[in-house]
C-alpha cells in the first residue's frame, strides 16, 4: 500500500503548485538550507569539472570512470552537427522580438527537421546539437558573423568560438560561459520549465517540441528572464548613485523603492531559504576576477543590502539573493554585455536537465512504461 505522504488542503489550491509532490527527479534536488544537488553532490564540488563530465553525470546518476567520460565526450561529439536546412531556417527568422523567440524557433525548425521520434536519441542529440542552436539563433540575431563549428574543441569552446562576441577575451568569456552552463543544466524537478517540458512530453509530444515549451516558460520574467531583469536593476542603482555609493545608500534606495511598490529584483526563491549556493559561485568569481568593475561592485552592494532592507518586513521568508542576482553582472564583466542574450543562455544550460528528466518520464519511470498523460483535478467553481 502506498504511503500518504501530502493531504492537499484549501490552502494548497491556486498557488502554483508550490511544494506539492508530483513525481520523482532523478537528477537534482534543491535542499532549502544547502542548495542545489546534481545526483547526490553539492553544486560546489562539480562547478571546476569539464562541462560534459557534469552532463554526463546528469545523464547516467553517477561520476563516471575516465574510459565512460571518453567515450561519452566522443559520442557527443559525434552528434554535434546542424543541417544545413535547418541553420538556413534560422537565418531567416525575423530579428525584431526578444532572442528566446529566434531560439524556440529555432528548436522547433531541429525538431522537424532533425528529430528521430525516438526520446533516448533525441535527448543526446538535443545536448550535442544545443550550443549549435543556440550560438546561430544569438548570432542571427545578433548580426555577428557564426564561425564554423568544431566540437572537438570541446562542448563550450566550440560555442565561444563560434560566437563572434566584439571586443572580447577568449579567456573571460569562456570562463564565464563554462561555470554559467555548468550551474544552470538543472534546478530539480519543479521549475516551471521543467515542469512544462515533462508535461508536455506526457502527452507523448517529441523531445524538441518538449523542450520548446519548456523554453516559453522559462522565457518569462518571474523564471529565465529574471537574469536580465536583474542585469538591468543593478545598471539602473549604478546609474541612480554612482560608483562611489555605499551599503546604506543602496539599503536606502532600496527602502524607497519598496515604499513606491517598486520591484527589487534578484532575492528571494520558491524553494531556497538561504543565498543561492550558484549565487555564491559567481560572487566568488566575480570578487576574484572584476573586482574593480562598477556593476560588480554594485552587484556586491547589493548582497549585503539587499538581506538587510528585506528582514525588515518579516513576511519575507528568504531575503537572500538569488543566482540571478549576479549571473548577469559577472556575464557583463566578462565581455557579454548582452542581456536580451542571458535568457537564452540559460535555456542553453536548462534544456540539458530537462531533456534528461523527460528521458526519464516518457522510457524510465513506473518500470519502462512511463508517466501518463499529465491531467490534474481542478474543482469547478463557475464565474468567480
Ligand atoms: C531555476 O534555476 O530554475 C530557478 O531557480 C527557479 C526554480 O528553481 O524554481
Amino acid at each position: 500500500m502506498s504511503e500518504t505522504i501530502f493531504s492537499v488542503t484549501q490552502e494548497h489550491l491556486e498557488t502554483g503548485l508550490r511544494g506539492y509532490p508530483v513525481g520523482y527527479c532523478t537528477t537534482s534536488f534543491v535542499d532549502p538550507q544547502k542548495g542545489l544537488f546534481y545526483i547526490d553532490e553539492p553544486i560546489s564540488k562539480l562547478v571546476d569539472l569539464d562541462p560534459l563530465d557534469v552532463v554526463h553525470m546528469l545523464y547516467s546518476g553517477k561520476r563516471a570512470s575516465k574510459e565512460d567520460l571518453d567515450a561519452f565526450k566522443a559520442d557527443i561529439q559525434k552528434r554535434a552537427h546542424l543541417e544545413k536546412e535547418t541553420l538556413k531556417t534560422i537565418s531567416t527568422l525575423p530579428k525584431n522580438g526578444h532572442p528566446m523567440k529566434i531560439f524556440v524557433c529555432a528548436l522547433i525548425t531541429c525538431g522537424m527537421l532533425e528529430g528521430t521520434d525516438n526520446y533516448q536519441e533525441d535527448c543526446l542529440n538535443l545536448i550535442a546539437k544545443i550550443p549549435l542552436i543556440v550560438a546561430a539563433s544569438i548570432s542571427h540575431h545578433a548580426g555577428w558573423k557564426l564561425n564554423p563549428s568544431d566540437p572537438e574543441k570541446g562542448y563550450i569552446e566550440n560555442f565561444t568560438d563560434m560566437l563572434s562576441v566584439p571586443d572580447s577575451s577568449k579567456e573571460d568569456l569562456l570562463r564565464a560561459f563554462k561555470t554559467f552552463n555548468k550551474l544552470h543544466y538543472d534546478h530539480g524537478g519543479g521549475n516551471l520549465s521543467a515542469f512544462v517540458g515533462k508535461s508536455v512530453a506526457s502527452g507523448l509530444e517529441d523531445l524538441y517540441g518538449s523542450a520548446a515549451a519548456s523554453m516559453c516558460a522559462l522565457e518569462g520574467p518571474r523564471h529565465g528572464k529574471a537574469n536580465q531583469d536583474c542585469l538591468e536593476f543593478t545598471q539602473e542603482i549604478l546609474e541612480k548613485l554612482g560608483e562611489e555609493a555605499s551599503v546604506d545608500d543602496v539599503a536606502n534606495l532600496l527602502r524607497e523603492k519598496l515604499s513606491k511598490k517598486e520591484l527589487i529584483y534578484g532575492f528571494g526563491h520558491a524553494v531556497l531559504r538561504v543565498e543561492d549556493p550558484r549565487a555564491s559561485i559567481f560572487y566568488e568569481s566575480a570578487q576574484k576576477h572584476y573586482s574593480n568593475n562598477p556593476l560588480i561592485k554594485m552587484a556586491l552592494l547589493l548582497r549585503e543590502a539587499g538581506p538587510k532592507v528585506l528582514k525588515e518586513n518579516p513576511k519575507i521568508s528568504n531575503p537572500y539573493p538569488n543566482v540571478d542576482a549576479i549571473s548577469g553582472a559577472l556575464l557583463s564583466a566578462a565581455g557579454f554585455n548582452y542581456p536580451q542574450y542571458y535568457t537564452v543562455l540559460f535555456g542553453m544550460s536548462r534544456v540539458v536537465g530537462i531533456s534528461i528528466q523527460i528521458l526519464y518520464e516518457r522510457n524510465i519511470a513506473r518500470g519502462g512504461k512511463g508517466v501518463p498523460i499529465y491531467r490534474p483535478k481542478y474543482f469547478f467553481k463557475g464565474k468567480a
